[in-house]
């Protein structure tokens, strides 16, 4: 009999790559999605979609019956929503009741996917998952994935067994949804409609590889220690290195324009007059034009050290996105 795994948000970026890698190595995948007819949802023998909603307990409990493993990777992964109450709902109160439902149907491990937002903007050195959060919250995806990890906190106090995993910012082969912004940039870059470098481009991210996250994500399951947190990231890449990497890679050299982080900061109150009239999602906010003066490093080595986790060079996973979007993305 095959193990029965639980995965929520499988129709997302990360998830959906999850329960291919799952259904691949032969467990039974119970995959949470909120309508069957969603686009992202893959196709394989072992993997049977549950529709359901974290904010739906029985729906969460019906899913997750008979499962031995939960992996919960569902959130609302997103820069901007109508209801900012959401944020709090989808992340805290969701992760809460997958939590609740995973105790009272007797699962052994669940591994639960945070962020490196957690710790936010860096100063020096890259973070390590020991190092506390240096700045405050302004950004309510951050605020609520910070405050799941305190839920999951509570659970494993109490004799639950859950790993925490925290990758930086993923990029790799998959749909564009909303958390997958280095694709939407990428994307952009290929049409010609993105030809913006923020600041003096000098300011550095952490790019994890989606097939690295995912491996990372499995890896965790089995060597990973409950209540410890593991950070999966890549390499710390500056704006000027990943837009000269893109070139290189699309074979597309484009001429890309230097706008100021104050300029950015300007647009964006713009952007966010425009959404308090029209009630559509702003381009942009303060928040994360704000953002753009700091560096965002984060360091793999324990998660290399102890689950071995591998980093893809950038290069090569930039290489591998770039060509999943000309073959598989139109305009
Ligand atoms: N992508 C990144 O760069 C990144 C970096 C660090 C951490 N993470 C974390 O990784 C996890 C997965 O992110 P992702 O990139 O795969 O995000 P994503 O592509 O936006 O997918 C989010 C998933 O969550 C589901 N979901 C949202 N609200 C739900 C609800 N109320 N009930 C059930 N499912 C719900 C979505 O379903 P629908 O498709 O129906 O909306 C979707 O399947 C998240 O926890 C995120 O915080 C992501």
């Amino acid at each position: 009999m095959k193990t029965k795994i639980f995965v929520s948000g499988a129709s997302g970026f990360i998830g959906r790559k999850l329960c291919i890698a799952l259904a691949d190595q032969g467990y039974q995948v119970h995959a949470l999605c909120r309508k069957l007819d969603h686009p992202y949802l893959i196709q394989h023998e072992n993997v049977q979609f549950f529709v359901g909603d974290i904010l739906d307990k029985e729906s969460l409990r019906h899913a997750m019956r008979g499962c031995e493993q939960v992996y919960h990777t569902a959130a609302l992964a997103k820069m901007w929503c109508k209801n900012k109450d959401d944020f709090y709902q989808v992340n805290v109160i969701g992760t809460r009741n997958l939590l609740e439902s995973a105790v009272q149907l007797n699962v052994k491990r669940i591994v639960y996917t945070s962020t490196c937002g957690v710790w936010g903007p860096t100063f020096k050195h890259p973070m390590v998952e020991s190092d506390p959060r240096i700045a405050g919250f302004p950004i309510d995806y951050e605020r609520t994935k910070y405050l799941a990890e305190l839920e999951v906190n509570t659970y494993v106090q109490n004799g639950l067994d859950v790993v925490i995993v925290n990758p930086s910012r993923v990029f790799g082969e998959g749909p564009i949804t909303d958390s997958n912004t280095v694709s939407k940039m990428v994307k952009g870059y290929l049409k010609g409609s993105w030809r913006v470098i923020p600041g003096s481009g000098e300011n550095v991210a952490n790019y994890a590889f989606l097939d690295d996250v995912v491996a990372g994500h499995m890896a965790a399951m089995v060597y990973g220690k409950s209540g410890d947190r593991y950070i999966l990231g890549g390499e710390d890449i500056s704006f000027n290195q990943f837009f000269e990497t893109l070139g290189n890679v699309s074979h597309q050299h484009k001429k890309m324009i230097r706008v100021s982080q104050k300029l950015i900061k300007f647009f964006s109150h713009i952007e966010l007059l425009k959404t308090k009239i029209t009630g559509l999602a702003p381009f942009f906010l303060p928040e994360f034009a704000d953002r753009l003066k700091y560096d965002q490093k984060y360091s793999s080595h324990k998660a290399i050290t102890q689950l071995n986790y591998r980093i893809t060079p950038f290069a090569e996973g930039l290489e591998r996105t770039v060509h999943y979007i000309q073959k598989n993305i139109s305009a």
